[in-house]
């Protein structure tokens, strides 16, 4: 018997074409290969792209977030809002500059932090600095109503926008919602640069004192020095800069996006609808007033009483060849750290608990071909089937 599945569907899968090589070729082949004129051109085009006036490249989503608090002065015994489920990196951005997360639960419908329970969350406390808020799966929170918590409480607003890349609210951009944004350009991402993230913002002084303090704290850029040494420091700065390299494939990938978004729109549409008659399985809608997913992948969550299993669906779709992911493999405050140092209980993050332990990500990705959704969609209803415990 031949148990080779009849297809093979990653999660996801960067596409690197001759271009993007060559381009990489060029930056190798020539003098500068930091600080230079195609990580500036990156910038550019993204701000663009992004509706932004700034845009700041760094060396991962990570490393931007930390860079976002730290510049704004977010320190020991301070406090930073972040949705219970998310990727680490949110809460460990707090951690690095010795602040404490506040975890917050969120919605049943969208997985976004939910503006009621932040409020509930800032009510007593007077040191919240910052709220950082999760486009969960590239679809935009409810702004107008975090934005005004946050306000009210003093916090500026911090967007993680790592899987959020060109989701929309109203006629504006993810990114430019908040004070700050920050996106990742990891390989799983709508667009790579292998490693790599960027900052937006609209704010001219903290554009600046980014662009400073991802390099040291260097008064003064390359550019600027009239000759070699000739900088003072004014500032605490990290090393966070993005190299030419990775720029080059970032400038690479930007010529495919407009496809590659419209593609993962047609995908994920064409799989919603394929499961739509899976009554316990929730399938998150890609849009909710003026918010507007970016489609990083369609999330199927299985039942919260957990009559069905994660776990066997998930093997099931592997052995058959459908690539899944999950996000996030555990509601933040449960994860050990995090547990361990604040003494968080299962419980206190009902509908965060219920992703972290229910939750699988489908691949909707430009690497998706003709007849891959069909075929998911069959795979996925008998994996449930065979998963009922
Ligand atoms: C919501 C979120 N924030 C941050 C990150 C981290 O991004 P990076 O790897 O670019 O630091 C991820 C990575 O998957 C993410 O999903």
């Amino acid at each position: 018997m031949n148990d080779t599945p009849p297809r093979q569907i990653a999660f996801a899968r960067p596409f690197l074409d001759d271009t993007l090589r060559s381009s990489v070729l060029r930056v190798l082949s020539g003098t500068t290969l930091v600080h230079g004129p195609v990580t500036h051109e990156f910038e550019q085009r993204f701000a663009a792209r992004a509706f932004a006036k700034h845009a700041i490249t760094v060396s991962s989503c990570t490393a931007g977030m930390h860079l976002g608090l730290f510049v704004q002065g977010v320190e020991a015994g301070d406090r930073v809002a972040v949705p219970a489920i998310t990727h680490v990196a949110t809460a460990h951005a707090a951690r690095f500059c010795g602040a404490d997360p506040l975890f917050v639960d969120v919605e049943p419908d969208t997985g976004n932090m939910d503006a009621a329970a932040l409020s509930g969350a800032l009510t007593g406390q007077d040191r919240v600095k910052a709220v950082i808020i999760v486009h969960f799966l590239g679809l935009p929170c409810d702004m107008d109503a975090i934005n005004a918590t946050a306000a009210k409480a003093g916090a500026f607003v911090m967007e993680d926008c790592a899987i959020a890349l060109d989701a929309t609210y109203g006629n504006r951009k993810a990114g430019t919602l908040g004070r700050l944004g920050c996106f990742s350009f990891y390989p799983t991402k709508h667009m790579t640069t292998i490693e790599g993230g960027m900052i937006t913002t609209d704010d001219d002084a903290l554009a600046a004192t980014l662009r400073a303090r991802r390099a040291f704290g260097y008064d003064k850029g390359l550019g600027e020095r009239t000759r070699p040494g000739v900088y003072d420091v004014n500032a605490l700065g990290y090393n966070y800069r993005m190299n030419e390299v990775e720029a080059a494939v970032g400038l690479a990938q930007m010529e495919h996006l407009d496809a590659w978004q419209q593609a993962r729109a047609l995908n994920h549409a064409a799989l919603r609808r394929g499961l739509a008659a899976l009554d316990e399985v929730t399938v998150f809608a890609p849009e909710k007033g003026n918010a507007r997913s970016s489609h990083f992948c369609l999330n199927a969550v299985l039942p919260r009483d957990g009559s069905i299993s994660r776990d066997l669906v998930i093997d099931r779709l592997k052995a058959r060849g459908v690539g899944t992911s999950v996000h996030y493999p555990k509601a933040l405050p449960l994860m050990a750290y995090y547990r361990e140092r604040y003494g968080y209980k299962p419980g206190q993050f009902p509908v965060s608990e219920w992703l972290g332990d229910q939750s699988i990500s489908l691949p909707v990705g430009p690497h998706i071909g003709p007849g891959d959704i069909d075929y998911i969609v069959g795979e996925f209803k008998e994996a449930v089937r065979r998963g009922r415990r």
